[in-house]
Order: C-alpha cells, then sequence, then structure tokens
C-alpha cells in the first residue's frame, strides 16, 4: 500500500507511494437495455476470462460471519455466493485467509499452506472453490512475498542464529558503529511505511533486520534463490486446489538496494521537508521500491503459474500487481517483455487514486491507458481496504450517490478488467473510529490523530437493516456504522433506482454490450471541462457513447460534433438515433448526439442506431 493514497486531508503530503432485448425500465428513470444471460462469463471463453472481468475484492474479515465469533469468515463468503453472482462478478480477490498472529490483520502469514481457524480450514476453501465454480464465479488469492510474520517458522529459525540455514532468507545487516556492549545505529535512515526506522534490533544475534512494514513483518531476502523456489510451491499449491489466480501484495517493495544508500528526502514547494503522519520526514523511496529485481520474480512466477490450466480447473490463472507507480510508462513495464510475461493485470491505480472529480485529469489518465500501454488490458479500480473508501476521496456529502454513479461508470465502462471493493455495490461510507482507544489497525494507533488506520473501510458489510445488520449474529468485530440502516443489501436490493441495481446494471452492460466488451476508448469533446465523454467502439459494433457531469449543476453537451469519431463519419452521426442503455435516475432521454442532457453529477450511456 501506498500511504500517500490514503486521505485527502491529512496524508496528502505523503509522495510515495457484460443483446440488448430485454428493456428494463424503472420508476424513477434508472434504465438499462439487456439482454439475458446464463452465466456471468457467457460471452468470455475461459482462455480470455480475465480481459473483460469484474472482480470483486473480498475483505474475508468483515463480509460474512457464519459461526457468531464477530469475525467473517470462509462459509460466511459461501453463503453470499448467490449475491455475488446476483451482482454479476467474474471472480472474488480474497485479501489473506492464512494462518497470521493478525498483527496486520492476515498480511502477517505465519504458514503459506493453510487456513486460518479464525476464517476456517482448508475443507471450508475447498467447498468454497467448488461453489464458487458452480456459479462461475473464479478465486483468487493474495500472495504476501515481501515479508512474512516474525511468527513464520523460516523467521523463527532465521533470528536463532548467525549460521542457521534460514538465516540468509531475510535482511539482516550490523548496525553503524555497533560495540559488544552497544547496538549502534540503524543501517541507515531508511523507513517502515507504517512509521519509523525500517530495522528492527534483534539482541539474540546482534544484527537488524529490515521491514518495509511492521517490525512483525520481516522482509524476505529476494536475492536468495531458495525463496523463489519457496514461493513457486506456494503459487502451485493453491493452484492445485483451484484457485484462478493471485493478486500479489506490495510487489514493488521486494528489493531493496544493496549499498543500502540512503533514501532522498522529500521537500514541499517552499524547500521545507515534508513531515509525515507518523512525524518521520517523508522519503522518496528510491532505494526500497520498484526496483528492476522485481520483473525476472515475475517472469519466473508467470512462467509456473502459466503451466496450470488444467481440466479439473479450466481457464488461465491471472496475475494482478498491487502496483502503485508513478506514471504510466512504470505501470507498462509491469506486464513486462512480449516474451517474458509478467502480470496480465498490473493495477492501473494512476486513474482510480486521482482523488478529486477533476475532469481533465480522469481524460488524460484513462486516454493514457487506452493509448500507452501497448494494447495490454488495464486494470481499473478505485478503492479498496487500505484506502478511506468513494465518499471520503470524491464524495461531497450531498451527492454522494450520485458521484459514485459517475465513478463506477468510468470504472465498468472503459475498456479493460474492473476490480471494486465490497460494500460499494450499496454505497457504504467510510468510518474512521472517533476515539484513539477503539482503533484495531496498529497503523491507527501509530499515527493517531493524523493517521486514524483503516478501519473506518473495513466495517462489516451491510446485509439489513438490523442492529449488526445480518453480518453476526455476535459482536461485530467493527462497529456497524449508523448509514447501514439506510445503505443495505435488503433495502437496496428491492429498489429500481439503487446504487446496487446501478452497479448489477453497469456490469451487465459491460457483459453484454459488444462494444463494451471489446471497444476501444475515444475520449469526446475534450476541451469541455465540467463533462467527460468518451464512446467505445468496435468494428462491426454499434458504438456506444457516455457523458458523466462531474459538478452539481445540470450541462448539456454536444458530442455529434465530435472530431475524434472515426468509425462513423459526423455527418451520418448526426442524423442518427441514441438508444438509452442506462441513464441516471430521473435523467432524460436524448434525441441525438446533438443534445444530451444531463442532471447534477448525471450519467448517460446510450448506443447509436
Ligand atoms: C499491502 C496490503 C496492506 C498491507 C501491506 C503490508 O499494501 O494491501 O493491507 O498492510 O501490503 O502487507
Amino acid at each position: 500500500m501506498v500511504l500517500a493514497h490514503r486521505s485527502s486531508s491529512a496524508l496528502k503530503s505523503i509522495a510515495v507511494a457484460l443483446i440488448a432485448t430485454v428493456m428494463v425500465l424503472t420508476a424513477g428513470g434508472q434504465s438499462a437495455t439487456t439482454k439475458p444471460t446464463t452465466s456471468a462469463t457467457t460471452q468470455s471463453t475461459e482462455q480470455n476470462w480475465w480481459k473483460n472481468a469484474v472482480i470483486y475484492e473480498v475483505y474475508p474479515r468483515s463480509f460474512q460471519d457464519s459461526n457468531g465469533d464477530g469475525i467473517g469468515d470462509l462459509n460466511g463468503i459461501t453463503a453470499k455466493l448467490d449475491y455475488l453472482k446476483e451482482l454479476g462478478v467474474d471472480a472474488i480477490w480474497l485479501t489473506p485467509v492464512y494462518p497470521s498472529p493478525q498483527v496486520d490483520f492476515g498480511y502477517d502469514i505465519s504458514d503459506y499452506r493453510n487456513i486460518d481457524p479464525q476464517y476456517g480450514t482448508l475443507a471450508d476453501f475447498d467447498r468454497l472453490i467448488a461453489e464458487a465454480n458452480k456459479r462461475h464465479i473464479r478465486v483468487l488469492m493474495d500472495m504476501v512475498m515481501n515479508h512474512t510474520s516474525d511468527k513464520h517458522a523460516w523467521f523463527l529459525q532465521s533470528r536463532s542464529s548467525r549460521n542457521n540455514p534460514y538465516r540468509d532468507w531475510y535482511v539482516w545487516h550490523d548496525g553503524k558503529g555497533e560495540t559488544a556492549t552497544s547496538k549502534g545505529e540503524p543501517p541507515n535512515h531508511w523507513q517502515s511505511l507504517f512509521g519509523h526506522s525500517a530495522w528492527q534490533w534483534d539482541e539474540k544475534t546482534r544484527q537488524y533486520y529490515y521491514h518495509k512494514f511492521y517490525i512483525q513483518q520481516p522482509d524476505l531476502n529476494w536475492n536468495n534463490p531458495t525463496v523463489h523456489k519457496a514461493f513457486q510451491d506456494i503459487v502451485a499449491f493453491w493452484l492445485k486446489r483451484g484457485v484462478s489466480g493471485f493478486r500479489f501484495d506490495a510487489i514493488t517493495t521486494l528489493f531493496e538496494d544493496p549499498t543500502l544508500a540512503d533514501e532522498g528526502v522529500v521537500r514541499d514547494q517552499n524547500g521545507n521537508v515534508v513531515i509525515n503522519a507518523y512525524g518521520d520526514p517523508q522519503l522518496d523511496n528510491s532505494k526500497t521500491d520498484n526496483l528492476p529485481g522485481v520483473h525476472q520474480v515475475m517472469q519466473q512466477m508467470r512462467a509456473t503459474v502459466d503451466q496450470f490450466s488444467n481440466d479439473k480447473f479450466p481457464g488461465t490463472r491471472v496475475l494482478i500487481g498491487e502496483t502503485y507507480l508513478h506514471n504510466v510508462q512504470e505501470l507498462l513495464t509491469m506486464y513486462g517483455p512480449q516474451d517474458k510475461p509478467e502480470f496480465q493485470l498490473p493495477m492501473d491505480t494512476q486513474v482510480g487514486f486521482i482523488n478529486k472529480l477533476d475532469v481533465s485529469a480522469f481524460r488524460s489518465k484513462l486516454n493514457d491507458a487506452e493509448t500507452k500501454l501497448d494494447s495490454h488490458v488495464p486494470l481499473l479500480v478505485f478503492d479498496n481496504h487500505d484506502n478511506p473508501r468513494l465518499d471520503i476521496r470524491y464524495g461531497d456529502g450531498i451527492h454522494d450517490d450520485d458521484i459514485q454513479r459517475v465513478i463506477s461508470t468510468m470504472l465498468f465502462a472503459s475498456r479493460g478488467a474492473a476490480l471494486f471493493y465490497y460494500g460499494d455495490d450499496i454505497g457504504m461510507k467510510t468510518t474512521p473510529p472517533k476515539r484513539k482507544e477503539d482503533v484495531k489497525d496498529p497503523i491507527g494507533i501509530t499515527g493517531w490523530p493524523r493517521e486514524k488506520g483503516r478501519d473506518g473501510e473495513r466495517t462489516p458489510m451491510q446485509w439489513d437493516a438490523s442492529q449488526n445488520v445480518g453480518f453476526t449474529t455476535g459482536t461485530p468485530w467493527l462497529p456497524v456504522p449508523p448509514i447501514a440502516r439506510q445503505n443495505n443489501v435488503a433495502t437496496e436490493g428491492s429498489n429500481p433506482n439503487s446504487l446496487f441495481a446501478w452497479y448489477q446494471n453497469l456490469i451487465r452492460l459491460k457483459k453484454t454490450v459488444p462494444a463494451f466488451e471489446h471497444g476501444s476508448n475515444v475520449m469526446l469533446d475534450t476541451q469541455n471541462n465540467k463533462v467527460l465523454s468518451w464512446a467505445r467502439q468496435s468494428q462491426g459494433a454499434p458504438q456506444v457513447f457516455i457523458s458523466v457531469n462531474f459538478t452539481a449543476e445540470p450541462q448539456t453537451v454536444n458530442l455529434a460534433a465530435s472530431n475524434s469519431l472515426t468509425v462513423s463519419n459526423s455527418a451520418s452521426v448526426e442524423a442518427r438515433k441514441l438508444k438509452t442503455l442506462l441513464k441516471s435516475p430521473g435523467g432524460a432521454d436524448p434525441q441525438s448526439l446533438s443534445e444530451i442532457k444531463l442532471g447534477p453529477y448525471g450519467v448517460y450511456i446510450g448506443e447509436l442506431r
């Protein structure tokens, strides 16, 4: 994770890091034209399923509790697969469910080949895969290779003596100026992304170990080939159980500069050193992030994974990367060279974490994803378990649901795969703790009050309006936000104007409208700084036009004059009719491309006939 994306206020300064035959017309005007489908993957072959995929991030701890202990679990997820099927998702990504001391809620793994008893058993996992497969939903796991838990057997061995065979599995260094009686200073000034020095003194063997994240998350030494082999075996273990791929956690932080050179300090416009939420000078991460070694690791990993498309679990296995990068050029490198591919889907965080409703910024970044990734498939993502939800980063507190329609339209109506976070589908809102003593995420404890941690975006999934929102019969591990009485699956499922209905309609369009499946994105009306408009076009398929109003005032756009239209010439375009595929509640049906009227934060999607 990159803390720069966490908050629009406190951490802003941190510089790191689915053919139309059925017309569903609803009372309030939200409409969708769709064809009936038999499965969420009808249009995708087993080989190409990921190229137009809809992937849903499940935070298992907070999704559904099946045994009343207040913590979500695998059987809870299995019980909710029908909901996910109804929503239309192709795959779910589970954040870590391996045994873990839960210091970083699963990202500190103590055994890579089992399930934490809090979440269930391997038999529960196998049942989840089997039930998901029956519904054409694939399961993706999280793979944490940068570090383990300090309770992992490898680390316990490693720290037991300097001569232990596992010593070199982690990053150990002498301190500066160390003597027989003093530990000296840490080897350099590198910092943990979770605050303070990245070096932890180990008294028994009198050396420091490196941790990019918590002290309890020692970094593995990726210069050791045995470590590579260990992870190839772990990945094979889960592929054999039927997982359809992995999301590689913190992948850019695998390597550190062997010279241990200090990192640069980030300064503001006035030349002053930026101080982060933990009170430390903000470093540029130039010696500990995105070093070249990661490419070779991922090339080997891809080669291993590509061998696993077998009859029992058919279909391409997909590698997703947690790739917070500086620009689209860096993102391009993560797909790897043609003959040595790396990720199929490195996350494009350039688009989704703009963090303000700026039309030209979105136009430019979406256009980069279309034109600067060598025709690779972009993976758009706007939020996750590490960042405040959409309301905080894009909402205005008044039009939050409409603004979420704007955001979700960019996510699902653009070319590529779409990744979204549990609860977006019902408009869950960020609910940070109000008191330090209530904080569960340790970075909220270290960083309070500037950094309140990530509890706010991890509250229980809101299934109904009951006291514990249908999440648990026990006491939920994080409190249920008051908004849950209004925004929940039971209430929204029966409301055709709800966000849930909006997400369901967008996903159905993504999976059924031919231009949405593989059509390119062409930006239109490119001088407009209030409305973002684009066309999806693919030879032989009707063009689809999308306009989203980024303002609280009504807007009207004329797309007929746009000189970016390449498939049809603009003269014939003007004479032809638009058929509404989807529009915001209360929105108008335009007669032609010359006059599309949008309400405040209104969205219009129409097909040219
Ligand atoms: C990733 C995860 C985050 C975790 C960190 C350390 O950024 O998304 O939740 O804390 O890695 O594993």
